[in-house]
């Protein structure tokens, strides 16, 4: 049987501590616990040249095959090209984008050197699966090695719409390296039909569209494959966890009714834009003071970049500001809280909050507004304050949906859930955990690879130049 390999930046290396699971390792579980896979990538260690090295371990049915990077090549590639060229502009961020970084040589420096490893371990048969930005031109530099084998490339985080995209820098370089990739996968309709307009205007597709090389038998197809979560499991694990000692804690120590904000640390999530949709809240509806509590857990990555140190002081300055603001002696509005808690201990508070925000500015999917309504007790709901700019928007239709530059909104929306009767909180969550069942996560990985390897005996495959097809419908 074929082996299957995956790709991604982060590798989840089990070390024992508590780590934060972010979206990327939540939608690979269930493919990792399912088949016998190699997963591919940086270790997390950034070392001196001479001393970078390659291990490999393996645990449980996994076998992990990590690299260290030097300094340069993490200030080039993760901390520059990645972190601050294309994750602002993919997210349409022009205004954030680096544009002085628009050397992209540090990047597929680091994609070559990967190559390298790769090709020292993979055979002809292997199933090649590369996750995010990362990796764009990684199939170009495997390819370019004589590897023929089936390689797919999934996009967890948005793709922008053409005007966009031509932002980027060296962008007639990059993104077509993407047609070395046999399968390339979007999260919405929205995502892929954005990738089909700018292959068809910057790159002539289909008719200067370059032949597939290293022995391929047939170009780039493209899928829409929404990452779901593992509803069923997080719904028990969630109240199993509604009475463990921590969400006790929380529910005797605060007043009145809890809502809850988790995200990473990150400008797209649109955390001040919350914290001020809260403080319209507070504002206008002065019977809520003393009786609700916003908790907003914030685990932070890529702290040593300006955008995000900057970011960073102005929630804090924000939360201090409402607390100072409306709170007194018993009561904090805001708690705001910079640490990694397990899925297990998020379970148990999403269960126990009586609404979410969930407002990023721009997000590929967003597992969080799928996992706080799988938390919930269907017989006394919370209500999901969802971003119409998250992913998750296209399938969780009966949240409330809210612009989330839009303060005064936001604030509305909170009052509208804190408010809401029963009967509509029951029929909304009905509704939405039954869009969470459709499109579980047990499936997803499976039909990402099935679809990979079909075609591969000359079975029929979608044209792009037709509507890109869904391919994951549940
Ligand atoms: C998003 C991306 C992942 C990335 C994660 C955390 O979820 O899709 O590829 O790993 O953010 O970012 P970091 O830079 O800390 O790996």
């Amino acid at each position: 049987m074929a082996r299957l390999f995956i790709v991604s930046n982060r590798v989840s290396v089990p070390t024992g501590a508590a780590r934060r699971a972010g979206g990327l390792e939540v939608a690979l579980k269930a493919t990792l616990n399912r088949r016998d896979v190699t997963w591919f990538g940086w270790s997390g260690g950034v070392k001196p040249k001479a001393e970078v090295e390659t291990k490999t371990l393996r645990s449980g049915n996994t076998t992990y095959i990590v690299t260290d990077l030097s300094e340069e090549d993490y200030q080039e590639y993760y901390s520059g090209f990645a972190n601050r060229v294309l994750w602002p502009i993919l997210h349409y961020r022009l205004d954030l984008a680096e544009f002085s970084r628009r050397d992209l040589s540090g990047y597929i420096r680091v994609n070559e050197q990967f190559a390298d490893e790769l090709s020292k371990v993979l055979k002809p048969d292997d199933i090649i699966w590369v996750h995010d930005y990362h990796y764009i031109p990684l199939a170009r530099a495997l390819r370019l090695r004589g590897h023929a084998n089936r390689i797919g490339f999934f996009l967890h985080i948005p793709m922008p719409p053409p005007d966009i995209l031509t932002a980027l820098s060296h962008h007639e370089k990059l993104i077509p390296a993407l047609a070395e990739y046999d399968l390339v996968g979007f999260q919405t309709h929205a995502d892929s039909a954005n990738f089909s307009r700018y292959l068809a205007a910057e790159c002539g597709f289909p008719n200067q569209w370059p032949a597939p090389r290293a022995g391929r038998t047939q170009g780039m197809r493209v899928g829409v494959f929404p990452v779901g979560i593992a509803t069923e499991e997080f719904r028990k694990r969630a109240a199993g966890a509604a009475d463990s000692d921590l969400v006790q804690r929380i529910r005797a120590t605060i007043p009145g009714v809890l809502m809850i904000g988790v995200d990473r640390l990150d400008y797209t999530k649109g955390i001040t834009h919350r914290l001020e949709g809260f403080e319209h809240f507070l504002r206008a509806h002065e019977e809520w003071r003393g009786h609700v509590t916003f908790l907003q857990i914030t685990p932070q990555s890529r702290d040593d970049l300006p955008e995000y140190i900057d970011m960073k002081h102005r929630i804090d300055g924000l939360a201090g500001e409402i607390n100072a603001r409306y709170g007194d002696v018993s009561w904090l509005p805001v708690r705001y809280i910079n640490r990694t808690y397990s899925r297990l201990a998020l379970a148990g508070f999403y269960r126990l909050a009586r609404a979410a925000l969930v407002t990023p500015l721009r997000d590929g999917m967003n597992l969080v507004a799928k996992e706080y309504v799988a938390a919930q007790d269907e017989e006394d709901p919370g209500v999901l304050i969802l971003s119409r700019f998250a992913g998750a928007a296209t399938e969780l239709k009966a949240a409330l949906l809210v612009n989330p530059y839009d303060a005064e909104s936001v604030g509305t929306a909170i009052a509208r859930a804190l408010a809401m009767p029963l009967a509509e909180r029951r029929s909304r969550h009905a509704e939405l955990f039954s869009a969470l069942k459709e499109n579980d996560i047990e499936n997803w990985g499976e039909r990402f690879i099935a679809e990979l390897v079909a075609g591969a005996d000359g079975a029929p495959v979608p044209s792009l130049s037709a509507p890109p097809k869904a391919l994951s419908t549940g």
